[in-house]
């Protein structure tokens, strides 16, 4: 067990806090104003600030926020991000220029406990994809105590996510987990390590090659791996069906039929789609048996069939899983599948089935259909769930404190 918040005293210390606020923003132009479009997970990392606030700690957060390549890209500058969060927060925040350097230290001297501020975007730091040892000293040195709570950057083993918790600890102090992290360890974690059973998986999502270590580990761990969304159709051509149009990883094929012939009846395919004459929320939609599908059609979502059928596979389920959506859930013609699929799932959720929503598109569909409240768990983290699904173990979570 990992050591947490609620293990330590952090009252009259300075303590870092590597936060997840790689949130969307309204653009990308740092000519007009830029502001955070979607705020999740800055919610989500409340709980953990204002219970350190509570037990008197000063606050130094950082986190990155987009992939720039240098300082140079200002417009991925965490100013939005400071805004935001203060508004949250009810109280200043502080928006630092500097990742370190001699304007950091200076404020994180003069902080008092109760104070908040923001450093500067860690990726404008050169070190920090590198896990710089003399970065992860330099942040090291600006606190008494680590604390991540940057689930969707756990599995990136850079400076502010993993070196800086090895400095911390080489000097004495405290790295441990916030609220958020815990949380997604609990739930991610608890559909890895024992989970209970009936276990259905549902994958989707437009590739497989993104996720078979995925689906490979929930074939293994789960008694049913639903299968939707794009990634479907290269199931359905390595079966030898006609797939039209639509959308096909060639070079995963092989794969596809590996897992098809090891799968048993475990892995289950739509049995119907929406087909559509062209990528477009104008197009012409049908549904039609995966058997007809025409060739000059394109399948962008599960049909009514399916969404029964798979309704079937989860009777009686204890624990569901849900990665990816069923279709272009973006488009009102194509979202029924995805749609249909949060509406069961939250239903099942109200009667005590646990539902865990991973990260990315689908925690975005779940919140397009209003939905997010109902669910078990819905994952901040996007290649971070992913990972974790996969069964590895994450440099940002390794590296904290053990009980
Ligand atoms: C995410 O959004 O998945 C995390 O913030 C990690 O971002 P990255 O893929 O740029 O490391």
């Amino acid at each position: 067990m990992k050591k947490t918040i609620q293990d330590i005293d952090v009252q009259g210390k300075k303590v870092l806090v590597r936060v997840d606020f790689n949130v969307p923003l309204s653009g990308k132009d740092p000519s007009q104003p830029i502001t955070v479009t979607d705020d999740t997970r800055i919610q989500a990392a409340l709980p953990t600030l204002n219970y350190l606030l509570e037990g008197g700690a000063a606050l130094i957060l950082c986190s990155h926020l987009g992939r720039p390549k240098t300082a140079a890209d200002v417009q991925y500058a965490m100013n939005p991000v400071a805004v935001r969060l203060s508004e949250l927060l009810g109280r200043p925040v502080a928006k630092l220029d500097e990742v370190v350097g001699e304007s950091v230290t200076a404020a994180v001297a003069a902080m008092q406990p109760g104070d908040v501020l923001i450093l500067e975007n860690t990726r404008f730091a050169p070190g920090e994809t590198k896990n710089d040892p003399a970065l992860s000293q330099a942040l090291a040195d600006l606190a008494d105590v680590y604390v991540n709570d940057a689930f969707g950057s756990a599995h990136r083993a850079h400076s502010s996510t993993e070196g800086v918790a090895r400095a911390v600890q080489a000097k004495g102090g405290a790295a441990v987990a916030g609220f958020l992290l815990g949380k997604e360890i609990e739930a991610l974690g608890g559909a890895v390590n024992n989970p209970p059973h009936p276990y259905v998986a549902i994958m989707g999502g437009a590739k497989i090659s993104d996720k078979i270590l995925v689906i490979d580990n929930l074939l293994r761990l789960a008694d049913k791996v639903l299968i939707g969304g794009g990634m479907a159709n290269t199931f359905l051509k390595a079966q030898g069906h006609e797939v039209g149009k639509s959308l096909v990883e060639e070079e995963a094929l092989e794969e596809a039929r590996r897992l098809l012939a090891q799968s048993g009846d475990k892995l289950i395919l739509p049995l119907d789609v929406v087909v559509a004459d062209k990528f477009a929320a104008d197009a012409e939609a049908e549904n039609v048996l995966v058997s007809k599908i025409p060739a000059d059609r394109m399948a962008l979502d599960i049909g009514v069939e399916t969404l029964a059928e798979f309704g079937r596979q989860l009777e009686g389920a204890q624990l569901v899983i849900w990665n990816g959506p069923m279709g272009v859930f973006e488009m009102s013609r194509f979202a029924a599948g995805t749609n249909g699929l949060a509406i069961l799932l939250g239903t099942m959720a109200a009667k005590g089935t646990q539902v865990i929503i991973g990260g990315g598109d689908s925690a975005a569909a779940v919140a397009q259909a209003g939905l997010a409240e109902q669910m078990t768990h819905v994952s901040t983290g996007g290649g971070a769930s992913l990972e974790l699904l996969e069964g590895k173990i994450l440099p940002g979570i390794a590296v904290l404190d053990e009980k």
